[in-house]
């Protein structure tokens, strides 16, 4: 994909030096680490560019986008991918990719959304392999991901994903790919359209979140289109109910077949890009094109961020936060 900007040295280096002194600790205390952000002046050119992908949302243009040359951390810590978040605590000493993604948040006007049972509630989390999970379908693998949502079983669901680049090993081939959800409506027949608006479907949960929340086994009955042209999908793993009608069956035939053909957006994650996309206004996966070394290839990391899509969004779960932190979900 084309960066909607590409930050130049200056503009990257005058940002860093301003995030780096955002005081406090994120995975200390999240609350008294973005009322820091809250307080950083915003480059003008910044709140431009949030305010452009904030309209290129609104006019339904485009749901996905790449900031590059974004600030990230002086030093980049190697993690234990044994047990990498326990690491990360260990080793990251400054946040700069955190209070950037805070940022962001705050420019696009998109709060920012944890889960309680994940992650020890962390809002910042990373994408990386974890080596128990090798092999498995979670975004805690170094595997391939079919098109999905994040979170698709559970009954909250970030609107947006935020993925920065910590460390994207070049020479190893990975895009991230997006669909969206207007691109693939486009691609089905009103008749398929109206059952897949219907609650003959169901999804499990993967692997890592039934591993860290026992409660957490299946979606129950749910539609895979809701509203204007959201989709709740994860390939692979969403089915008809025993006891839905056989045209269910055949409209989710359709979409597998929607989702081939349909148009989609493409991007190879490098160091400090920022890549942004709608998680419920599409669906994402992630590509293992090409893979030299796969150690090496195990060593990707990027620091993620939920959002809702905007503040009445977040405010209609209030009540399920967890210890009266707006923004984490009590699951
Ligand atoms: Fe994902």
């Amino acid at each position: 994909m084309e960066p909607i900007h590409v930050l130049t040295p200056h503009q990257r280096d005058e940002l860093t030096a301003v995030l780096g002194a955002v005081p406090g600790n994120p995975y200390r205390d999240h609350r008294e680490f973005v009322a820091g952000v809250a307080e950083v002046h915003a480059p003008r050119f910044l709140v431009e560019v949030c305010e452009r992908v904030r309209q290129d949302r609104l006019n339904g243009l485009s749901e996905a986008h790449v900031l590059r040359d974004c600030p990230v951390d002086p030093h980049i810590p190697d993690l234990d991918l044994d047990d990498p978040v326990a690491d990360k605590y260990r080793k990251k000493t400054t946040f700069v990719g955190e209070a950037f993604l805070a940022l962001i948040a705050r420019l696009t006007r998109t709060p920012l959304m944890a889960y309680g049972s994940r992650n020890n509630g962390d809002f910042f989390t990373d994408v990386i392999a974890i080596n128990k999970y090798s092999g498995m379908q979670t975004g805690f693998s170094d595997s391939e991901l079919p098109f999905h949502n994040d979170r698709t079983a559970h009954w909250a669901r970030a609107d947006h994903i935020a993925l920065l680049g910590m460390r994207c090993p070049q020479d190893e081939v990975i895009y991230t790919t997006f669909v969206s959800g207007r691109a693939l409506l486009r691609c089905l027949s009103d008749e398929d359209q109206e059952i897949l608006r219907q609650p003959y479907f169901t999804t499990s949960f993967d692997v890592f979140s039934r591993a860290t929340n026992s409660t957490q086994r299946s979606s129950g009955a749910h539609p895979i289109l809701e509203g204007d042209h959201s989709i709740r999908y994860l390939e692979t793993t969403t089915t008809v109910l025993p006891d839905a009608p056989g045209e269910a069956k055949d409209a989710l035939l359709a979409l597998k077949n929607a989702l081939v053909v349909a148009e989609k957006q493409r991007h190879r994650l490098r160091d400090g890009d920022l890549l942004l996309f709608a998680n419920q206004d599409g669906l994402h996966s992630r590509d293992r094109i090409e893979i030299l070394n796969a150690d090496r290839a195990a060593t990707r990391w990027l620091l993620k961020t939920y959002a809702f899509r905007d503040q009445a969004r977040a405010d209609s779960f209030t009540g399920r936060w967890k210890d009266g932190v707006p923004g984490l979900i009590d699951d």
